[in-house]
């Protein structure tokens, strides 16, 4: 009788110790999860996985058609025409803001370190990684965020992507962006993507460590 109320004893111990271990082991992982249209976000948030050893998860768009992402890459390829009052005078579609994206659930309980990756749309982050955003809960987890966009962010939008961030009770640990274009206006190739992606690395392992 001794005997086993010790067995029950060390077994439930047992029990109580690998709980606690899987609870704080449990949410250590890195996630790197992004949105991309036309594949430059993606591009560089593959380098960052990669070299992060993490999991990735693409959300898909799909509210959004390939109507407005046409229009814009038609009329406005390399330049920031889109953004000019009279261009938006014209006949440019309104994207669906509040859009569903899939997939339909990510379990971010495992991560602890997130990297999130948008492209610029209409001056935001990309109406996907809004409804990621306001769609879950990331308290306490420690988040770099990344854009991509063929204008420089500057400080006022950077400020509101972070407060974003922020709202979803994630902590920014810092914010990077890439120019997809050049000072010439033209769009980068995929290596001087890639470099200018690489080039982020050691900031983004330093402050996710
Ligand atoms: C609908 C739409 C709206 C965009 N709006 C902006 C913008 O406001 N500012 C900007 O710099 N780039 C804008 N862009 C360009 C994208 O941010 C840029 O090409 C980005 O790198 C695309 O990322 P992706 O290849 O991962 O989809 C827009 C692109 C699309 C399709």
């Amino acid at each position: 009788m001794v005997f086993l109320k010790k067995r029950i004893l060390s077994i439930s111990l047992m029990v109580f110790f690998l709980a606690c271990f899987r609870g704080w082991a449990g949410d250590t992982q890195t996630l790197v999860v992004f949105y991309s249209h036309s594949g430059k976000t993606k591009t560089a948030c593959e380098l960052i996985a990669k070299d992060l050893k993490a999991d990735l998860i693409e959300v898909k768009d799909l509210k959004n058609s390939s109507d407005l992402i046409n229009w814009y890459t038609k009329k406005d390829k390399h330049t920031m025409e889109a953004q000019k009052p009279d261009a938006a005078k014209g006949d440019r579609p309104k994207p669906v803001m509040d859009t569903e994206i899939s997939p339909a659930s990510i379990d971010f309980s495992k991560y602890s370190r997130i990297v999130i990756g948008s492209p610029v749309w209409m001056g935001g982050l990309a109406p996907a990684i809004k409804k990621l955003l306001s769609h879950y809960r990331l308290d306490r987890k420690k988040v770099v965020l990344l854009t991509t966009a063929t204008a420089i962010v500057q400080f006022p939008h950077q400020k509101a992507y972070k407060d974003a961030v922020r709202a979803s009770g994630a902590e920014v640990a810092a914010y990077y962006q890439i120019r997809v274009i050049n000072d010439q206006k033209k769009e980068l190739a995929r290596e001087e993507l890639l470099y200018e992606a690489r080039k982020l690395l050691p900031a983004i392992r330093a402050v996710l460590k």
